[in-house]
């Protein structure tokens, strides 16, 4: 094998593909539809630009943030993903590089790790919950959740089951089963090496859900707990600010785009936000997250914290975020890239990549610390943003 270090994000994302079966490595693309938002997720940001000076650059460059009661390292958070099978150690080789290098990570109620082991490394652990099941069920989620010492929670209600892609749609096993490998072998036998990795761990990808029934009860597979978030009718607000209200604790609402939501949020008594599309995953056409954020946080950036997500691939993604308003970032694709490409240290490597990036840009641009950036450091083009929902 080749060096595993690589040099940039999508030099993470070439070789996840080279390494993963194709519907596993497609399932990480996702993207719904056409793949509008997707693209302009990604597109958008090279939009927007940067006048750097060349003297008069502070030495000394702090890239350290307080985000929902957390004090991080840099302004990045891992963003909850439920995908199975990228590697064995799944979200505790993610939990492990975001402890290493001293951030917070979401976790995704269709991860495949408990909680408890993810906590066990030391991360701060927001655990992420849809609108799925009765009160009870998700009133026991959060308590399992609070058992086992999670700093806050992520509702995430940007989903609309939007399933159709135009370039297909990876089929999901139930579990990995004989039939299955026998189904899959065709694409797993020319990614010898993502097959090897589970092969040492004895166990073949463990399609369960873990997080969404009390410690005590089995784990359902990921089709039934599919299932229940689907046949759940749709949360009104007052269903949000109940939720809100059974968790004492840092609350962050994720997938708001508008700013009327964004002003219902507050009224909800969440304590941040995260303006998304879930990384174009949703109703494809929804603009670029970053080309709705300046709204947002005009409206609510002095009551609540505003995240943000979407597209974020390098350290001068995360300062554009920071620069148009947002407290921090969370990061989908690129940790997963990483993950794929070489486990806990590609998660570093991503994490290490964001870092340096955001210091030559703090560099280039002459800040010391990341909360100096505001808009007047950003060259904007005209129509670049998208006040949605705004009167
Ligand atoms: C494969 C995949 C699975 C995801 N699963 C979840 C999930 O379970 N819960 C959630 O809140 N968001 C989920 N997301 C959305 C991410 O948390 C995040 O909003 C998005 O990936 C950000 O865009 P980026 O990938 O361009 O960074 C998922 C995204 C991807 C790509």
């Amino acid at each position: 094998m080749g060096n595993p270090w690589f040099e940039t994000v999508a030099e993470a994302q070439r070789r996840a593909k080279r390494r993963l079966p194709r519907s596993v490595y497609k399932a990480l693309i996702a993207g719904s539809e056409r793949g509008l938002t997707l693209e302009d997720n990604l597109k958008a940001f090279g939009e927007l630009g940067f006048a750097p000076h060349v003297a008069g650059a502070s030495a000394k460059r702090e890239q350290g943030v307080r985000v929902l009661g957390q004090d991080i390292s840099m302004p990045v958070l891992i963003s909850p993903t439920g995908v199975q099978a990228v590697h064995p150690d799944g979200e505790v080789a993610v939990a492990r590089a975001a402890a290493a290098r001293g951030i917070a990570m979401g976790l995704s109620s269709f991860a495949s790790k408990p909680i408890e082991d993810v906590v066990a490394t030391g991360v701060p652990t927001f655990f992420q919950l849809y609108w799925s099941g009765s009160r009870e069920v998700m009133v026991a989620r959060l308590d399992r959740a609070r058992a086992a010492g999670a700093a806050g929670i992520i509702l995430t209600l940007d989903w609309s089951f939007s399933h159709q892609r135009d370039w297909g749609s990876p089929s999901i096993p139930q579990s990995i089963d004989l039939k299955t490998a026998v189904k899959f072998a065709p694409e797993v036998a020319i990614r010898p090496q993502w097959l090897l990795a589970f092969a040492k761990t004895g166990k073949l990808p463990d399609l369960g859900v873990p997080n969404v029934r009390p410690r005590t009860e089995p784990s359902p597979g990921f089709f039934e707990a599919y299932g229940e978030w689907m046949m759940t009718p749709p949360p009104s607000w007052e269903d949000v600010a109940w939720l809100r209200s059974q968790w004492d604790g840092p609350f962050l609402l994720k997938g708001v785009c508008r700013v009327d939501d964004a002003k219902r949020a507050v009224d909800a008594g969440v304590s941040a936000i995260s303006v998304s599309n879930h990384g174009g995953n949703n109703l494809d056409g929804t603009p670029a997250a970053i080309r709705a954020l300046p709204a947002v946080a005009d409206a609510v950036g002095s009551q609540i914290e505003v995240l943000f997500d979407g597209g974020i691939r390098r350290g001068s993604d995360v300062v554009k975020a920071v620069a148009l308003g947002a407290r921090a970032v969370l990061i989908g694709r690129a940790y997963l890239w990483g993950l794929a490409a070489n486990g806990q240290a590609g998660v570093e490597n991503v994490l290490d990549i964001l870092r340096a990036g955001i210091d030559s840009t703090m560099l280039a641009t002459g800040k010391s610390e990341v909360s100096e950036f505001s808009r007047s450091d950003i060259l904007i083009p005209d129509g670049f943003t998208r006040a949605l929902g705004a009167e």
